[in-house]
C-alpha cells in the first residue's frame, strides 16, 4: 500500500534513473515524512515484452506470468495516487526496458475499471544535456494516458509532462543542479495535489 509508485527503466541498478526516483522521493519525505512510496525497478524484475495474444481483450488478465503481475498489484492499490516512470534516454526515446512494461499496460487501458485512478509524471536522464530527455518524456507520457492515466494536475514545467535530466557518463546526477530543483519543485507539486486532489478524470 503506498501512496507514491515509482517506476524505474534502466537495465542498470543503482544508476541515475534509479538515483532520480530516490532523490525525487528523498525530497517528497522532507516535505512530508507522512506520504508512503514504492518502487518498481526494471533492473530486478522480469518484464517481457507483450506478445499481443489477445487474453486481454476480453479478460481483465495478461496471459504472461512475470513480474508484470506484481506490477498490476500496484496499480490496483486503493491508496495510489500519484506514478512516476523515471526512464533513461535510450536513442532519443525511452529504454526497451520501459517500453515493454508500458505496452503490457494494454491491460490497464481495456479494463481501467479494475484499477485505481492516478495521475503520472516522466523523469527522463540522458547523457547529453539535449539528448532526447523531451521526446523520452512524451513517448512515456503517450503510453500512460493511452492506459487511462492522467498527468499531475499541477506540474509546471512548460507544457511537459515531467523533467528531463542529465547525468554526464561518470558524472553523478548530482552534478545536474538545474535538475535537482526541478525535483523539488516536482516533489511540491506531488505533496501539494496528495494532499488537495485536483480531479482531472
Ligand atoms: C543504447 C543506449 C542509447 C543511448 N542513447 C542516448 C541518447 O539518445 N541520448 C542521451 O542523452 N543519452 C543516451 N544514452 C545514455 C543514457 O541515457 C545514460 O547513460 C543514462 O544515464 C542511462 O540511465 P541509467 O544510468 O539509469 O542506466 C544511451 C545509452 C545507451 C546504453
Amino acid at each position: 500500500m503506498a501512496d507514491i509508485l515509482g517506476i524505474a527503466g534502466s537495465p542498470r541498478k543503482g544508476e541515475s534513473s534509479e538515483q532520480a526516483l530516490s532523490i525525487l522521493f528523498d525530497y517528497i519525505s522532507e516535505i512530508d515524512d507522512g506520504l508512503t512510496s514504492s518502487e518498481f525497478k526494471l533492473s530486478n524484475k522480469n518484464v517481457g515484452p507483450c506478445d499481443a495474444c489477445g487474453t486481454c481483450l476480453s479478460h481483465p488478465i495478461c496471459r504472461q506470468k512475470d513480474d508484470y503481475l506484481e506490477a498490476l498489484d500496484h496499480f490496483r492499490d486503493p491508496e495510489l495516487k500519484v506514478v512516476i516512470v523515471s526512464t533513461p534516454v535510450f536513442f532519443g526515446s525511452m529504454s526497451a526496458q520501459c517500453k515493454a512494461f508500458l505496452d503490457r499496460g494494454l491491460l490497464l487501458k481495456l479494463h481501467r475499471e479494475e484499477f485505481t485512478k492516478v495521475h503520472y509524471a516522466v523523469l527522463a536522464v540522458g547523457s547529453h544535456r539535449h539528448g532526447g530527455q523531451e521526446l523520452a518524456i512524451q513517448c512515456v507520457s503517450t503510453a500512460l494516458q493511452c492506459q487511462g492515466m492522467a498527468v499531475l494536475p499541477n506540474l509546471n514545467y512548460g507544457g511537459l509532462p515531467g523533467i528531463g535530466l542529465w547525468a554526464s557518463e561518470g558524472e553523478s546526477l548530482r552534478q545536474d543542479l538545474v535538475g535537482l530543483s526541478e525535483l523539488q519543485v516536482l516533489a511540491r507539486n506531488i505533496v501539494e495535489h496528495i494532499r488537495e486532489p485536483i480531479l482531472t478524470y
